[in-house]
């Protein structure tokens, strides 16, 4: 079955289901594995080296025909500063942006998002050469800037997701979102069941947007120690915290979390800068140390109990969806009223 929104009209697919696109987490054959199983991947750019980044599209294009995109964490920080010193990924060094930006564009990903902010200007540069573009947004507030600023879609991104994120949950946050703005609405965070998807949409989403759940995918590009840690932490055991890189981010908890909870955090981004030369990151999502790093992860951390192919999760979410949807039309016991 196929499904039909304004989303899989946007990108001529299957299912409305986006993988998000975590940085060191989501390469290449995460992108396509979750594009050729109908949904739309994505290539968590952050800490790439440009050559990696080629590469990881490469291998995505080598892998699927179909729409993938690279996501990106351009932070909202004056370019003429130049870049930050022993700093070098992109979110610092706005050199660094531009080429990222080059290689996206001259590769002709399909879609190009915007962590942060969609800067005036992008939005046209990539529709000139027929590249989507989207951005995640915390309130109504941004997804209007965005739409004035030629997003295709805004990805609203509830409290409840990994990574960074805002202070407004999903179920207020995809209502007010899809109000504000005529384009579609992609809702994330704790989306990691189909029931999850099923009540996306019902609150007005055109799709979905999913992090940790892809993380728990033998695709992403993790330590066993990671997967891990996401089958066994319930869905109280994140906290969002500012130690990371001076924005909120939600972290799993742990000595790295403690550590942070009661000291002074610099403001972004020196906090980042800081934190980046400690090779956190790489600490923790490459090598595991999961107690004294940093671990980006949401709250649908406590509804995970397995790794899988990332295929099969992009099955499952729409098979349980649709088991959730033909559940509920027989609840309101009318299913002779409803569209089919
Ligand atoms: C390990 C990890 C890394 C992430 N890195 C990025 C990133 O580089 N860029 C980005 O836009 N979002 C990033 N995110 C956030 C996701 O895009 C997304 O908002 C979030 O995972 C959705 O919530 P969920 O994890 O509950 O599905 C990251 C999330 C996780 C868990």
């Amino acid at each position: 079955m196929t499904w039909n929104t304004p989303l899989t009209e946007l990108f001529g697919v299957r299912y409305p289901i986006m993988q998000a696109g975590m940085g060191q987490v989501a390469g290449g054959r995460l992108a396509a594995a979750v594009t050729n199983a109908g949904g739309i991947g994505c290539i968590g750019a952050s800490r790439m080296s440009p050559e990696q980044f080629d590469e990881e599209i490469a291998l995505a294009q080598s892998l699927t025909d179909g729409p993938f995109g690279v996501d990106f964490l351009f932070p909202d920080i004056d370019d003429s500063a130049g870049p930050a010193p022993d700093a070098p990924y992109h979110a610092v060094d706005p050199k660094l942006r531009n080429t990222m930006l080059n290689i996206a564009y001259d590769r002709r990903v399909a879609l190009i998002v915007y962590a942060m902010k969609l800067q005036p200007g992008r939005a046209d540069e990539a529709h000139e050469l027929g590249i989507k573009v989207m951005t995640l947004v915390g309130t109504a507030r941004h997804a209007v800037r965005a739409q004035e600023r030629g997003a295709d879609a805004v990805i609203a991104t509830g409290t409840e997701a990994g990574g960074h994120t805002g202070a407004v949950a999903l179920s207020a946050l995809v209502p007010a979102v899809r109000r504000a703005v005529d384009i579609p609405v992609v809702a994330s965070g704790g989306i990691a069941t189909g029931q999850g998807v099923a009540s996306a949409l019902a609150l007005g989403a055109a799709g979905v947007w999913v992090g940790t759940r892809f993380m728990a995918t033998r695709e992403a590009q993790v330590h066993p120690a990671i997967h891990k840690e996401i089958m066994d932490r319930t869905e109280d055991q994140t906290v969002i915290s500012r130690a990371l890189s001076g924005k909120t981010c939600r972290l799993a908890t742990n000595n790295f979390t403690a550590y942070w909870s009661d000291r002074e955090i610099k403001p972004f981004p020196q906090q980042a800068i800081e934190m980046n030369k400690m090779n956190y990151v790489q600490r923790s999502l490459v090598e595991g140390d999961v107690l004294d790093c940093p671990l980006p992860m949401g709250q649908s951390t406590g509804l995970i109990h397995d790794i899988l192919g990332a295929e099969e999760v992009v099955e499952n979410l729409v098979r349980e969806a649709e088991e959730t949807v033909r559940s509920l039309i027989a609840v309101l016991g009318a299913p002779e009223r409803v569209a089919p």
